[in-house]
């Protein structure tokens, strides 16, 4: 889940997709890279009493498999197996300055439980740098959530063109999906946008949008999923929509 400007959806996406990909029987880890840890709060891991978060994953030298058991948390309620961020996330862009292939650290830490899993949602931080570009490049697909007002459409600018750069370094192209959140479909404007970005990314606007829907912030309140307040809302019935779009996507490819 990336996009460069914060508040669009990206960690209720990382937090209901895997909840929903979980309900449907997939294995999945959802990994909090924001050192925010807005993910991490929500379902009740505050960063300041932790001792191992994703950050440790980032500081070894060598991928160490030994590591994992310690940073992932089993959250069978949830439906994910999860590994908290903190705010230590924050200074990896000094510490690594100096580490060859800083790119690629994610991507080889992953391989050590990729086999475990069937989909690994990594939630990004709201800005370009080491973290956001690791993440990248680890990925399968980038899912962009973008909120449908013109504002929001004009940020992922930044988002494509770091999707641009590394497209001339990666030895394929990274494959990317725009997702329409906090849709409100009865403003003309939201209506606009969404109908702007399907004329302009085409099949690379997934079917499903995620309207506006108050129980998400209600579970946030509560540190629960929306599956878990109301499994019929609104918004868990649309998350479990795009869990079946991004599952008959994959097979497509
Ligand atoms: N579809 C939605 N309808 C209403 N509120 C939403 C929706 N999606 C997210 N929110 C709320 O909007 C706020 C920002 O969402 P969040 O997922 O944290 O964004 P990001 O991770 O991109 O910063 C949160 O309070 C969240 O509960
Ligand atoms: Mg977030």
């Amino acid at each position: 889940m990336a996009n460069q400007k914060g508040g669009v959806g990206k960690t209720t996406t990382a937090l209901s997709l895997g909840a929903a990909l979980g309900r449907m029987g997939r294995r999945v880890l959802v990994m909090d890279l924001d050192p925010h840890a807005n993910a991490s709060i929500h379902l009740a891991y505050y960063p300041e009493e932790l001792e191992h978060t994703a950050c440790d994953l980032f500081l070894l030298e060598t991928a160490s498999p030994a590591l994992w058991p310690r940073v992932i948390k089993r959250r069978p309620d949830a439906g994910f197996d999860f590994v908290p961020g903190g705010i230590r996330l924050s200074e990896l862009e000094v510490d690594l300055r100096e580490r060859k292939s800083r790119g690629l650290i994610l991507r080889t830490v992953l391989e050590a439980v990729g086999g475990d899993y069937d989909y690994i949602l990594l939630d990004c931080p709201p800005h370009v740098g080491v973290l956001l570009v690791n993440a990248i490049v680890a990925s399968d697909l980038v899912l962009i959530p973008i909120q449908t007002d013109f504002l929001a459409l004009y940020g992922i600018r930044l988002l494509f063109d770091t999707i641009r750069l590394l497209n001339g370094v990666l030895p394929r192209p990274v494959r990317f999906m725009a997702l329409a959140t906090m849709h409100d479909r009865r403003a003309g404007a939201c209506v606009k946008v969404l109908r702007m970005m399907r004329k302009k990314l085409g099949a690379r606007v997934f079917e499903t949008v995620i309207n506006l829907d108050t129980k998400f912030r209600e579970a946030c309140a509560e540190g629960k999923l929306i599956f878990e307040i109301d499994d019929q809302s609104r918004g868990a019935v649309e998350y479990m929509l795009l869990a079946k779009e991004v599952v008959a996507h994959e097979e497509d490819s």
